[in-house]
């Protein structure tokens, strides 16, 4: 017991003059007083991460997520961003509007995120976007192409291509390579994706030459297209243009059959889902559409990027991965470059950026979008089969 006493007393006397020291000589000093800011510097980064991983994008946000978390869980490994750990703090939008914008300031307000990536429906986009630009706290979304998401101020990012792009090299493919001459357009009024995108493609076909014999809206939740598809089919299409989500599109496309059409059905980035063969079956076989990224590309980065998520997911990455983990990279790093957590020091360095990702090069134009090719894929026996790439 007394022997135990002692030691403590020769310890702490121990310790005393240790500390001592340290603050006496110069050295020492500056040790004690970046010890405080290590103790500050130590408190992780916090990211906030928007998706939708229930709901009617489901797949989105799961391939989404994990493509952040790949890109998180390297930078911690490399030493972190600034020196400090990165802390991704995550919400599930269930690609609801009113939930992203929720889950915007949930993440600004109560969890004091320096930056945002997400999300990935153009519309929760959207309803987040003017948050974050009213708090002055960056943002990037991974996958969100209406042209009027990064329109909502100077803080707001992104990652991919626009729609008017997107539609244009949708209208060209059908026209030029598909001989397409008459085709029928159906489209979610509901969603601002694919309002715009329907949109686009409609101005670019009939510009080449082309006609649209039927411009068929249809509300969000719809589930029996037949009404739309009859009135398509009356103008006896060549092709029908379907720039929806996965759950639409597989079943727009069964019932397209069910009524007789043969002809392709093609589609935008929203089809990009392994749901989409799983609800459309054969239906969907010798379909096409515009997407961000196709795993077969030859390029290195790809390709080590492609072996590393499946090792670490079980599957292989589709665009929304790509895009995420591009997205998040794109955040940490100007993070990094700008040397401070401050959200205008990163909204200046995000603007500087030139960033070799998995899906392209990224440098913004001064609307904050990245000038990027795309990819056309063809769902041949269930599976994608890379097309061609069609630049700006
Ligand atoms: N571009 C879609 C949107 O704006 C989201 C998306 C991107 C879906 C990439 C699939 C693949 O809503």
């Amino acid at each position: 017991m007394r022997k135990k006493k002692t030691l403590l007393l020769v310890v702490s006397l121990l310790l005393v003059v240790a500390l001592f020291g340290t603050v006496l000589t110069g050295c020492g000093g500056n040790k004690q007083s970046s010890n405080n800011n290590a103790t500050q510097e130590k408190k992780p980064i916090l990211i906030g991460g928007v998706a939708p991983v229930t709901g009617p994008a489901a797949t989105f946000g799961k391939s989404t997520k994990q493509g952040y978390e790949m890109a998180l869980e390297e930078w911690n490994a490399k030493g972190g961003v600034l020196g400090r750990t990165v802390k991704l703090i995550f919400e599930d939008d269930k690609a609801d509007p009113t939930e992203a914008a929720n889950a915007f300031s949930k993440l600004i307000n109560e969890n004091h995120v320096v930056a945002i990536v997400g999300s990935v429906t153009s519309s929760c986009s959207l309803a987040g976007a003017p948050i974050a630009q009213r708090n002055k706290v960056p943002m990037i979304t991974p996958t969100s192409t209406n042209v009027k998401v990064t329109e909502q101020g100077d803080y707001i990012f992104r990652a991919c291509f626009i729609d008017p792009f997107q539609g244009t090299v949708a209208a060209k493919f059908l026209y030029n390579n598909l001989k397409a001459r008459k085709v029928g357009v159906i489209y979610d009024i509901g969603q601002d994706y694919n309002a715009g995108l329907a949109e686009s493609f409609k101005k670019k076909f009939e510009s080449l030459g082309g006609q649209i014999i039927a411009y068929e809206g249809y509300p969000d939740g719809t589930t029996d297209f037949n009404t739309q598809l009859t009135k398509i089919l009356d103008g006896k299409p060549d092709a029908i243009y379907s720039p929806n989500y996965y759950n639409d599109d597989g079943l727009i496309a069964k019932q397209a059959r069910s009524l007789g059409f043969n002809g392709p059905i093609v589609g935008g980035d929203g089809w990009d889902s392994p749901d989409l063969v799983k609800i459309g079956g054969d239906a969907v076989n010798n379909c096409y559409f515009t997407n961000h990224f196709s795993k077969e590309s030859k390029e290195e980065i790809v390709q080590n990027f492609v072996k590393k998520y499946e090792d670490k997911y079980g599957e292989a990455p589709d665009a929304l991965a790509a895009l995420g983990y591009d997205g998040m990279n794109i955040m940490l790093t100007a993070i990094q470059n700008a040397g401070s957590t401050d959200g205008e020091a990163i909204k200046d360095a995000l603007k500087n950026i030139d960033y070799q990702g998995v899906t392209g090069h990224i440098k913004f134009d001064e609307n904050r979008n990245p000038i990027k090719s795309a990819v056309i894929l063809k769902i041949e026996n269930g599976k994608q089969v890379y097309v061609t790439t069609i630049n700006p």
